[in-house]
């Protein structure tokens, strides 16, 4: 059953380096939102691009129709009750901020949380082996090694995933959205 309060959609981006944490705070958060039983969808940045961006590389032209395209979904979900949870890069401020203007116009509420998770702390992390890659020259425009990544400056939440377990960096973003009366 679904909760009786619930109904109230919103965006979650969740934007940072790769192996930032991003798909993994997400995962977590989704359990927390679906164990209240909350509607809420992932859309995750790997299998998006797979799904309808496949043709597209990773020039920054690609890379902000991407995550535009990412944040019209989104936003149709937000804005019919549902919680869309975004663990997408997003390296570059003026498609943050045209997700966050689509959001704007149709009254739906959007958070902006940077996985502020340092590269060193990333690089030895290295989840799907990027860096290595990169460092052996195997690989050009890594994000934020080689190619930009340019910080939120005013992100709703930061999440210093080096100083906090996954449960703890989950549990703020789901304090966020309880703060902002989203669940
Ligand atoms: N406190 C933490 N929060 C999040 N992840 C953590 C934390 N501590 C360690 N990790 C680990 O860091 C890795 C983060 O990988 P994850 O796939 O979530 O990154 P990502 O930001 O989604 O990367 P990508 O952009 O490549 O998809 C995981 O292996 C996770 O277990
Ligand atoms: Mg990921």
């Amino acid at each position: 059953m679904l909760n009786p309060s619930a109904g109230r959609g919103a965006t979650v981006w969740l934007t940072g380096l790769p192996s930032s944490g991003k798909t993994t705070v997400a995962e977590a958060l989704t359990a927390r939102l679906r164990a209240t039983h909350h509607r809420v969808e992932v859309l995750d940045g790997d299998e998006i691009r797979i799904a309808f961006s496949d043709s597209l590389g990773f020039s920054r032209d690609d890379r902000n129709t991407n995550v535009r395209r990412i944040g019209l979904v989104a936003e149709i979900l937000a804005r019919n009750g549902i919680i869309a949870v975004v663990p997408v890069i997003a390296p570059y401020a003026d498609s943050r901020a045209a997700v966050r203007e689509r959001h704007a116009k149709s009254g739906t509420p959007y958070f902006e949380v940077h996985v502020a998770t340092p590269v060193e702390v990333c690089a030895v992390r290295d989840v799907k082996g990027l860096y290595a890659r990169q460092a052996a020259g195997a690989l050009t425009g890594l994000t934020g090694v080689d190619d930009p990544y340019e910080l939120p400056t005013a992100p709703d939440l930061r999440i210093n995933t080096q100083l906090q377990t996954v449960a703890q960096s989950a549990y703020a973003v789901h304090q966020l959205l309880a703060e902002r009366r989203i669940v």
